[in-house]
Order: structure tokens, then C-alpha cells, then sequence
């Protein structure tokens, strides 16, 4: 079923069409306030400023022309040459019926074309812990794949993770340090972890810094890294594994579906870089430059001015972030063969992308037909308004802003319904808990910072995960109660050739239903949760103000099972919207 807007959209441009023989925009929104209908379109001020003439008699044109009626009301022209459109209730029941029939997709078609689409999310850094720097992009990453891959394309998810470079060789250098024993056996089986490799690489940091000939062992052991040396690349691999103990149970907590076998991080590529260096070299775009390897892509330059060099590596030979991005958008092409790459970072990363995308183009890495996108957001700030630390200025642990989440929803649920089991209250609160963490995320505007409190994202009011995952419990035990007194739901449903709406309340609900396609095609489109958020939110409202006004399992007969289908279809988008979509989990009791 095509979103209602998009019909009206093309059925205007075919009026448009017949009227004048232009190809003009139909721009066709939703209506601002319900008095004037349910859709808007303004294309007759459009067409009318091409053609110099008058909006409201090419309106009249438009309309005479429309061919419309068995989605709509008699259209109607306001102001300068709006053209108001109402849905016929007739349309929105066969509507309604058809989104019942098919439970999986709630009446939302699948993209036509499907595409090869690579997603390259969260890639913490390795030998940290994760904390909240990471996140929006493991968040919100995670819920533009699911919305890919709902709308059927065929997603790759990467993680991306920082696992090479400078870094690990004071790393190994350190260990060998201190924990070798004197048979020279290194004992760091079961005996480092991840909070301990956090505290190691300060430790390592500060000696490298103090201590020319650790400096020194720091460097000897990137280079036994590079040649792969075996006992070197042992050591790597256990920092790998330990860390990957830090963050796969958090991934598993936050319901982001990345596992081992999405990881592909900056190590994978360290065989290609020589190539990608030798290859830009050989293309003329690569160039020396005081030493360094480097591109000046077209369009960049410095403040001063000058040329923007894209610097692939350093005078010692070292490789950068730049090159190891270069070999993995060309693996991703080539291998991957991939129609679309979305990189999801905070905002900071910009330059780097934008030069990234120009020099993959620049070398013709890159045709026509594949889209590269930066998908960007803002910062999670304190009640300071500056980035969210602890009291002593430490990046706030993952790990730990989870457990207090779950702690405080723990809370709510004891006093809220303290006659549930222990394990319903465990599920309940992880659920609020986690829940709220990503709901606050997602319904902010990605591209803003947002202000992280939990006292606002436990909220029972508001648009907040628990006031939707409450609004969908609530429907549920109408379902319950419904059953306790005999009445056949599903059947009544069943039933119902066509549905009956007498107030205005069923027909408010029931159009926003209608709606859920257009609002994910928006949220997919710009890979924008917060547009869902949104829905959801407003969905939650007008089952509210339905609840309030009509009675569902008293009512007659004639209203009863458009009434119970409502309930049922609000539910089931809640669900889907919540739990697919956005990857938050919803119970069936608060
Ligand atoms: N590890 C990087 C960071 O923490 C993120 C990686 C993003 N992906 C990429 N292909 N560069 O900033």
C-alpha cells in the first residue's frame, strides 16, 4: 500500500500535468491544523509563478482535473489557491482492513529497487571502555539498518573499530613490562581486563612521555606489529578480545544487533594500505608534500587559503586514519559491492568524510551510481551544557549510565506496581531502563546536542519511552480484559466488512494509523529516528483521546469491533515502531 501522500502527490502532478503540460511540484503537506483537512497542497502558487497567472483559477484548473475522489472529499480551494484535501472515511476503513490483513508489514510496501547498503556504526576504539561518546552513532547506526533493511534492502552492517595503530605498540611495550615473568612468559591470559588496560595505556602514555628509551620500545613494537610478529600480535589480539568482552554485552543490553562477524575494523585493512598509497601515486592525485604522502582533493582549502591536503601518510611511512578509510570504501566497493555507504559519526568527523568522499571520487573509485553519506549528530551534554562527564571529568562508562537507568526505572516499577514478580520486575524495569536511554537519543534531532537527564527520560508523561511503552501495555489489557469477559476479538474483527466511525476521536486515531507508512518512508529517507519518535508520541496521544471518549468493550454492537480494531492496530504499530524499528523492547504489563 503506497502512503496515502505520495498518491495524492502523484495524482496532483498528473493533474498538473494535464492542465498545463508542465512537470511542477504537487507540495503536497500534511495539514498544519485538522480544520482546513487532512493534506495540503500548494502547488497551484508554484505552477501559477511559472505560468504568470492566477493561483486560485489554476487551482480550480487543478481540481477540475484530479482525479482523486475515491481517496478523498471533494477537495476544497482556500486562501490564495491552497488546495484542502479531507480523506473519505470509506478510504480510511478499507485502509485500516488492508494494514490488519498483513501483521508483518502493516501495509508498508517494500523499496522497489533494493539496494547493497553498507553501515558503518558505533567503532569504539579499542583498550577503552565504551562510554556515552559512543552511544549515539551504536544507537542510532543500529536503527538505520533496521529501517534499511525493513524497507528490504540488503544492509552490511561494519563495525568500524579503532584497533590498530601508535597506540597499541605503548601498549605492548607496557605489558611486556610489567607483566612478564621471569621465565619471560607473558602472564596475561585471564589476568587483564578491560578496566585495567584503560588504566595501562594512561600508565603507558605518561611513561612514553617521560621516558625516552620506553618511547623508544613503544615504537620497536608498532614495527614488530606491521611485520606481524607473532608474539607481538598475540598480545594485540588479547587487547582485541578483552575489549570486545567491554562491548558486545553492551551492544547485547542495548538490543543493537552488531556481532563479531560485522566487525571489520582498521586492522582488516592494513595489507591494502601500501596499495591504496601506490594507486593515488599512480593516479597523479597523490603527491609529497614536506615529506608527507598527500591529496589536495578540488573544493578544500585552508583558512589562509591554501590547498587542504588529505594526508594518506607520514614522513616516518606511517599510515593514517585517511588511508585505512580510503582501503575500506574501496573493499566495501569492490568486495562488499556496495550500492550505498552510510557513516555514522558525531558531527566533528565532517571535513574528514566530506575530503574522504572527494578523493574516492577524485580517483574514480567511485561511479554514478553509489551514494556515499555522512550521516552526523551532536553531543550528549550535562546539565552544564558542556559534554556529559562524571563529577571528576571522566567520559561517563556505558556500562555504568545502563545499570543506573535500569536502577532508577527499577524504582518507578516497585512503586507503581509493587504486586509483580520479582522476574516481571526485572524485565520490566531493563526494558524502561534501557529504553529510556535510547528513546531520549532518538527523539532528539540527531544533528542538535541534547541535554542528558534521567530524571526527563523516565518521565510517565511527555514523549518518552515509558509513556509509549505504558500506552502499549495499556492496549494490551484492554485485549486481557476483553478476553476475561468472553468477547472474541479476533473474530469481531474478522468480521467487520467496513468500519464504522461515529465520533471524531475513532477517525483522528484512525487516520494517524493510516499514516505510519509516510512516517518511516520520512524517517528512512533521512535517516531521522526522531521522526518516528514523533509518531509514536502522537499515535500514543490520540489513543489517549479515543480511550477517553469511547468506550470499547461496552460499546454496541455497531461500534465495537471498529473500536477493538483500533486498539489492535495500536498496538501492533506501537510494537513494530518501538521494538523493530527503533530496537526498544515493550511488555505486555506495567
Ligand atoms: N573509531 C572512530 C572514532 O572513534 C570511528 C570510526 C568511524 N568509521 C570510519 N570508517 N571512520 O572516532
Amino acid at each position: 500500500m503506497k502512503p496515502v501522500i505520495d498518491i495524492i502527490d502523484q495524482q496532483i502532478c498528473q493533474a498538473i500535468k494535464t492542465v498545463s503540460g508542465e512537470d511542477s511540484p504537487a507540495m503536497v503537506t500534511v495539514a498544519t491544523d485538522a480544520k482546513f483537512g487532512d493534506y495540503q497542497a500548494n502547488a497551484a502558487m508554484v505552477l501559477a509563478k511559472k505560468l504568470k497567472s492566477n493561483p486560485r483559477k489554476i487551482a480550480e484548473q487543478i481540481v477540475e482535473k484530479l482525479n482523486i475522489s475515491d481517496i478523498c472529499e471533494k477537495p476544497e480551494i482556500a486562501g490564495p489557491g491552497f488546495i484542502n484535501l479531507r480523506l473519505k472515511p470509506e478510504y480510511i476503513s478499507a485502509a485500516l482492513l488492508q494494514i490488519n490483513s498483513d501483521p508483518e508489514r502493516l501495509g508498508i510496501d517494500k523499496e522497489q529497487q533494493s539496494k547493497t547498503v553498507v553501515v558503518d556504526f558505533s567503532g569504539p576504539n579499542i583498550a577503552k571502555e565504551m562510554h556515552v561518546g559512543h552511544l549515539r552513532s551504536t544507537i542510532i547506526g543500529d536503527c538505520i539498518c533496521r529501517m534499511l533493511e525493513f524497507a528490504g534492502h540488503n544492509v552490511i552492517r561494519q563495525n568500524h573499530i579503532g584497533d590498530w595503530g601508535t597506540q597499541f605498540g605503548m601498549l605492548v611495550a607496557y605489558l611486556n613490562l610489567e607483566f612478564r615473568t621471569q621465565n619471560s612468559e607473558l602472564r596475561i591470559q585471564n589476568s587483564i581486563h578491560i578496566s585495567d588496560l584503560e588504566q595501562f595505556y594512561k600508565n603507558a602514555k605518561a611513561k612514553c612521555d617521560a621516558d625516552e628509551s620506553f618511547e623508544k620500545l613503544s615504537r620497536q613494537q608498532v614495527v614488530k606489529l606491521h611485520d606481524g610478529n607473532s608474539e607481538t600480535l598475540n598480545i594485540w589480539k588479547h587487547i582485541v578480545d578483552e575489549s570486545r568482552k567491554n562491548y558486545q554485552p553492551i551492544y547485547n543490553r542495548l538490543g543493537v544487533n552488531l556481532h563479531k562477524e560485522n566487525e571489520r575494523g582498521e586492522s582488516f585493512y592494513k595489507d591494502m594500505l601500501p596499495g591504496v598509497v601506490g594507486d593515488l601515486k599512480k593516479a597523479g592525485l597523490a603527491k609529497e608534500s614536506d615529506g608527507a604522502i598527500c591529496i589536495f582533493p578540488e573544493g578544500f582549502k585552508t583558512k589562509e587559503g591554501q590547498p587542504l591536503p588529505f594526508i594518506i601518510q607520514k614522513s616516518d611511512g606511517a599510515y593514517l586514519y585517511a588511508t585505512t578509510d580510503l582501503a575500506a570504501l574501496r573493499f566495501r566497493i569492490n568486495q562488499l559491492h556496495a550500492n550505498k555507504i552510510i557513516y555514522v559519526t558525531d558531527a566533528r568527523q565532517q571535513l574528514h568524510f566530506q575530503m574522504l568522499f572527494a578523493v574516492a571520487k577524485q580517483a574514480g573509485w567511485v561511479n554514478e551510481n553509489i551514494e556515499l553519506v555522512h550521516v552526523t549528530f551532536g553531543s550528549v551534554l550535562g546539565d552544564d551544557g558542556r559534554p556529559f562527564k562524571t563529577r571528576s571529568g571522566e567520559n561517563v562508562k556505558l556500562q555504568e549510565l545502563l545499570d543506573e537507568a535500569v536502577s532508577r526505572a527499577g524504582k518507578i516499577v516497585e512503586q507503581k506496581n509493587p504486586a509483580l514478580d520479582k522476574e516481571q520486575k526485572r524485565q520490566i524495569a531493563n526494558a524502561v531502563g534501557i529504553g529510556a536511554v535510547k528513546y531520549a537519543d532518538f527523539s532528539n534531532n540527531r544533528t542538535s546536542d541534547y541535554v542528558f537527564s534521567f530524571d526527563r527520560m523516565l518521565a510517565m508523561d511527555g514523549n518518552t519511552a515509558v509513556y509509549m511503552q505504558y500506552a502499549y501495555a495499556r492496549v494490551k489489557s484492554i485485549h486481557r480484559k476483553a478476553e476475561e469477559k468472553n468477547i472474541d476479538v479476533d473474530g469481531e474483527i474478522k468480521r467487520a466488512a467496513k468500519l464504522n466511525f461515529t465520533t471524531a476521536e475513532e477517525l483522528d486515531l484512525a487516520k494517524h494509523i493510516v499514516r505510519y507508512g509516510e512516517a518511516v518512508e520520512a524517517a528512512t529517507r533521512d535517516y531521522r529516528p526522531n521522526f518516528l519518535t514523533q509518531y509514536l508520541y502522537e499515535l500514543a496521544q490520540k489513543f489517549s483521546g479515543f480511550y477517553n471518549a469511547c468506550p470499547v468493550l461496552d460499546a454496541d454492537a455497531a461500534s465495537r469491533p471498529t473500536r477493538l480494531l483500533l486498539c489492535e492496530l495500536t498496538a501492533q504499530t506501537i510494537k513494530h515502531g518501538l521494538n523493530e524499528l527503533l530496537g526498544i523492547d515493550v511488555v505486555e504489563q506495567m
